[in-house]
Order: C-alpha cells, then structure tokens, then sequence
C-alpha cells in the first residue's frame, strides 16, 4: 500500500479592492447578472462572469425549473454560452458569487461538482489554465490559478 497527497492552493482576498481592476469589474459584472438569476425555488442566486482572450465578457445566471433537475447552475450557463459563440476562444477567467434572498452569503461559494467537471472540459481543451474567483454576497474572495484545484484526480478524455 501506499499514499499519495494532492495539495490545492488558494489565494484568499479580504476585499474586491486588493484584486486588479480586471477582476474588479468582472466580479461586478458577475454580481450584476447574479442579481438577473431566475431562482423562484431556491432563492439562491448565482451569477458567472467569464473573461475571453479576444476581450468578449460572457454572462451567466442560475435558471431554475419546477422539475428541480431540468435547472442549470450559472457556472454552467456561462461557460456553455462562451463555448457555443466563441468556440475557438480561450476562456481566461471566472468570477462567480452567490446570494441567498433569505440570508446573506457572507462565506466564498465554490462551484458545484458538476460545474468543476464542465469547466474541466473546458480547460483541458484549451490546454491553459482557467483562472477562478469566487465569493458570496460579501466578505472573502478566494482564487483558484486552475480549475484543478478544484478536482483532483479528474476524470477527462484521456480515459476514453
Ligand atoms: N447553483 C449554481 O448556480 N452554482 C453552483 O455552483 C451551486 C448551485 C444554483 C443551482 C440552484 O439554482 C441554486 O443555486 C441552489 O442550489
């Protein structure tokens, strides 16, 4: 038998103001569309900002259904988006917050399993690293340099 150890790293930001402007303003961005989410269920609302290297900023919101499956996370209606208008584009950066409308978000929220696994898809595709923010409502961002932070022992292509 024997052991193996896969470390993660984050970097944690008290506040917006110790991030680049960039950041800053996507972050903005996302807690804009956040505000748009469609969560009549949940009342937990969920925005994505994606930021393309040919400058484009794609948006996302969590979008709810009465049958609860057939709803998709922002993460997810994001990144989709990007992947269908700019297909050949490499996707940079991604900030994501999240607020409930029944208490407030004050803890970073991580993106779900199933949104680690689509961003994977995504960033192994391009072959470079996705860069990851993510908050709730107030308090600490954390910043993940790779989605493989976020899923160690992923499952992609190479296994089919
Ligand atoms: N949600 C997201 O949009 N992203 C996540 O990573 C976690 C959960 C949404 C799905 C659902 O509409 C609501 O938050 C509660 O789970």
């Amino acid at each position: 038998m024997k052991k193996i150890t896969i470390t993660s790293s984050f970097s944690i930001f008290d506040t917006l103001e110790e991030l680049p402007n960039e950041i800053q303003n996507l972050m903005s961005q996302a807690v804009e569309i956040r505000k748009k989410a469609y969560a009549p269920y949940s009342q937990f609302k969920v925005g994505a900002a994606l930021l393309l290297d040919n400058g484009k900023i794609i948006l996302g919101s969590n979008q709810e259904n009465a049958a609860y499956p057939s709803g998709l996370c922002a993460e997810r209606v994001g990144i989709f988006q990007a992947g269908s208008i700019y297909p050949e584009a490499k996707i940079l950066k991604m900030a994501i917050t999240a607020a409930s409308d029944t208490n407030q978000t004050q803890v970073p929220i991580p993106p779900c399993g199933a949104c680690r696994q689509s961003i994977a898809e995504y960033e192994i595709k391009q072959d470079t690293p996705i860069e990851i923010y993510f908050m709730g409502e107030i308090g600490a961002i954390y910043q993940s340099a790779s989605l493989k932070n976020l899923l160690p022992l992923m499952f992609d292509k190479k296994f089919l």
